[in-house]
């Protein structure tokens, strides 16, 4: 990008008017460091040397029924517990709370879905109306307090009703994803053992209809977990499904069955939800969150981090069945009191690339928070903004992305075409918000150095630790960690699982969170996230494991071994692309092996994981202690440069996995491996 270009931008960028409360220019020392913020600085290091005194502050903006003993209990790590024995519910805080201050007539939630074409508006006493009766549907089927609610719903308003109703109740919701096939969902079934579940009879995608209560009816089906009851919402305006007259019970009828029940309070360190992520492993991490410091620590980041004041318009573009919807389209807006806009669609066909602009222009949106592939793709479909153009986007004041690494030029495309500042974060599902950040609450500078992720959010103390365990020094590459404790609000443990958790997050670097993302600190103190460094791969801001993905493909009856590695592609920033090795005595053919596996993958992960090269090779290289050098894989299809390790066995597959890398495309320019 040009010199000339960013000027331009940071000229845009210092004429935009914030709230005094969110900007303060005086807080800057320009001269000094331009970057240097007072505000953060002391809040900042107030976090990390005196926890007890500065996270009251915080958990004072949500409402309590019995107020905490203890503000930090670091007695046993990593079981971190924060606000302990302190008492509050979170949907009273997201909800009832707004209603009771008298203001039940302000919009909670703006359903916009060009894909239904409907636009529905929800106040807060709606959603209090409906969420409470909901819970007394769930009382009236055995849900009580630490019971598990399986959500398996689109992006639309009943999801959220769905999750704050268990909430409610003291329950623990499990939101999965709609574009994961039955087999994950079974799998989700079997561990979060729920004693309802409550779905919708189909989801709506640009060229199909998704039959997510098929997909149920299958996964109940394998499932050695059965639950009490199916609550199902039937899409009438799109399709509805069979029912099952003695498991099923119709969205409506359940919302007639009792009457409202009341708020249940919890005490902080209860579980909220389960999330489940992927991992190293083809098993999924049940991510489980803590009520008290999360919905604090959310509520608190709508204007700390994000500047939004308390008539704004919020918009996350991302689905309920991820950790930013979770976040940012339920909990944070809700939880502040503000409109939160869920839109149900994509940013390109649905029915043109003039979406976003739409969106903002019809519900006054004041910032957004999005993936940088939404950008990508509307970059490549309007790159001239035809569509757009016609729309007004003056309400719009900040962007802020996450996800996946947000390339230099699409963010200063995105800045150019949106006129606001475009803020790159970090935060992954383990911590439920941002561990690093530009915070408008801070005055922080909001033209940060090209490709950082922003400063450390307080609470979290980052190092960079190199291989052999020691601190790197200012821009050199390692692996970030978090030194403990982990700031309220990120998940308690995993699932059922507390000596994975232990094992997964805590082992390799002792009294550290390892975060498995690589990256760097400058001199300034801000932080660069480069890839991350295990084997899960980012496809367009969706986190896939490709243990998951190899699962899948080794269990072709013709494969003798395979891998699946991230490798790069425009749009989507990364994609699985898999090479396999075919047994001698195969039946079938390389094209209909790799048709099976495009199937296959479909079929048991999902469509979500974008599945769609599969190439034979003679080999893959192996350590003789037989691991497979995925890196040098991805660093092949990279373009980069690749050194053999002495222990690779074989190391003549090179040759063969570059003609395979360059029949797909992929250029190959660099020096052959050696
Ligand atoms: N339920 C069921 N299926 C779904 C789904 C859902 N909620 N979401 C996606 N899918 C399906 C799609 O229909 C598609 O299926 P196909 O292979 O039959 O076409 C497949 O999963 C891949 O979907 P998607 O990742 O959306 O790819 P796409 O090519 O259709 O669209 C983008 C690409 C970039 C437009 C899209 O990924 C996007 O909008 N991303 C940015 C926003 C976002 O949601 N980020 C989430 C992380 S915060
Ligand atoms: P998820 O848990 O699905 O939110 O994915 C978390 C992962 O996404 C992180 O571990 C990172 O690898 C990646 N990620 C999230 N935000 C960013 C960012 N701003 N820059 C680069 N990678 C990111």
């Amino acid at each position: 990008m040009c010199e000339s270009r960013v000027n331009e931008v940071s000229t845009i960028v210092r004429n935009i008017k914030y709230d005094r409360h969110v900007y303060d220019s005086e807080n800057v020392i320009e001269k000094e460091n331009p970057y240097y913020s007072k505000k953060y600085e002391e809040a900042y290091k107030k976090s990390i040397t005196n926890p007890e005194e500065f996270w009251p502050e915080v958990g004072k903006l949500v409402t309590w029924t019995k107020p905490w003993d203890k503000v930090m209990d670091h007695s046993h790590p990593p079981f971190t517990k924060w606000f302990a024995g302190g008492e509050l519910n979170a949907c009273y805080n997201a909800v009832d709370r707004h209603v009771e201050a008298g203001r039940g007539s302000k919009v909670a939630l703006i359903h916009d879905s060009p894909l239904t074409k409907t636009v529905r508006k929800i106040t807060y006493a709606e959603l209090l109306d409906q969420v409470s009766h909901l819970a007394g549907a769930l009382a009236k089927l055995g849900v009580s307090k630490g019971d598990r609610v399986l959500i398996y719903m689109p992006l639309i308003p009943e999801a959220v009703i769905a999750m704050l109703a268990t909430a409610r109740l003291g329950g623990v919701h499990s939101v999965v994803f709609g574009g994961f096939a039955a087999r994950e969902l079974c799998a989700r079934i079997v561990h979060a053992e729920p004693k309802v579940i409550i779905a919708a009879s189909c989801g709506i995608e640009p060229h199909k209809i998704v039959r997510y209560k098929d997909i149920l009816n299958d996964a109940i089906e394998w499932s050695s977990h059965k639950p009490n009851k199916c609550i199902i919402f039937q899409r009438r305006n799109v399709e509805c499904a069979p029912i099952d007259v003695e498991m099923d019970i119709l969205w409506e009828d359940a919302l007639k069955m009792a009457g409202p029940h009341e708020c249940i309070p919890v005490e902080a360190n209860d579980p909220l939800y389960i999330l489940y992520t992927s991992g190293t492993t083809d098993q999924p991490k049940g991510i489980q969150r803590p009520v008290g410091g999360h919905i604090a620590t959310l509520t608190w980041s709508m204007s700390v981090i994000y500047g939004m004041g308390p008539n704004d318009v919020w918009w996350a573009a991302s689905d309920l069945g991820w950790v930013v919807g979770h976040s940012y389209i339920c909990y944070a807006p809700l939880l502040y009191g503000i409109t939160s806009v869920m839109y149900e669609g994509k940013p390109d066909r649905t029915p043109d690339p003039g979406q976003y602009f739409r969106i903002i222009n019809e519900h006054k949106v004041n910032a957004i928070f999005t993936v940088p592939t939404a950008f990508r793709v509307i970059h490549r479909e309007d790159p001239d903004i035809e569509f757009g153009r016609k729309y007004s986007i003056r309400s719009l004041r900040t962007i802020f992305v996450a996800g996946e690494h947000c390339d230099y030029e699409t963010k200063m495309w995105a800045e150019k075409t949106f006129n606001v500042p475009v803020l790159n974060h970090w935060w992954q599902t383990e911590t439920g918000h941002a561990i690093t950040a530009t915070c408008l609450g801070y005055g922080h500078n909001l033209s940060p150095p090209k490709y950082t992720a922003g400063m450390p959010f307080p609470g979290y103390d980052i190092k960079i630790l190199r291989s052999d365990g020691m601190e790197a020094s200012n821009n050199e590459l390692g692996r970030i960690v978090i030194k403990l404790p982990l700031p309220p609000g990120t998940m308690s443990t995993l699932y059922q699982a507390p000596e994975r958790f232990c094992q997964v997050y805590f082992s390799r670097y002792p009294g550290y969170y390892d975060t498995m993302d690589a990256g760097y600190k400058d001199e300034y103190g801000y932080i660069y996230v480069t890839a991350r460094d295990d084997d899960v791969i980012n496809v367009a801001g969706h986190r896939i494991s490709t243990s998951a993905l190899e699962d899948v493909v080794l269990a072709h009856p013709d494969i003798a071994d395979a891998t699946v590695v991230g490798v790069p592609e425009h749009t989507k920033g990364e994609v699985p692309l898999c090479l396999y090795v075919i047994k001698r005595n195969a039946k079938k053919s390389e094209v209909a092996i790799s048709r099976d596996l495009l199937r296959m993958v479909r079929e048991l992960v999902g469509p979500i994981a974008a599945f769609r090269m599969a190439v034979a090779v003679r080999g893959l290289p192996r350590t003789r202690s037989g691991k497979t050098c995925r890196k040098s894989i991805s660093d092949l299809a990279r373009n980069k440069e690749v050194r053999i390790s002495g222990t690779v066995e074989d190391p003549t597959v090179y040759k063969d996995i570059k003609a395979a890398l360059q029949k797909l495309g992929f250029a190959h320019t660099a020096p052959d491996p050696q």
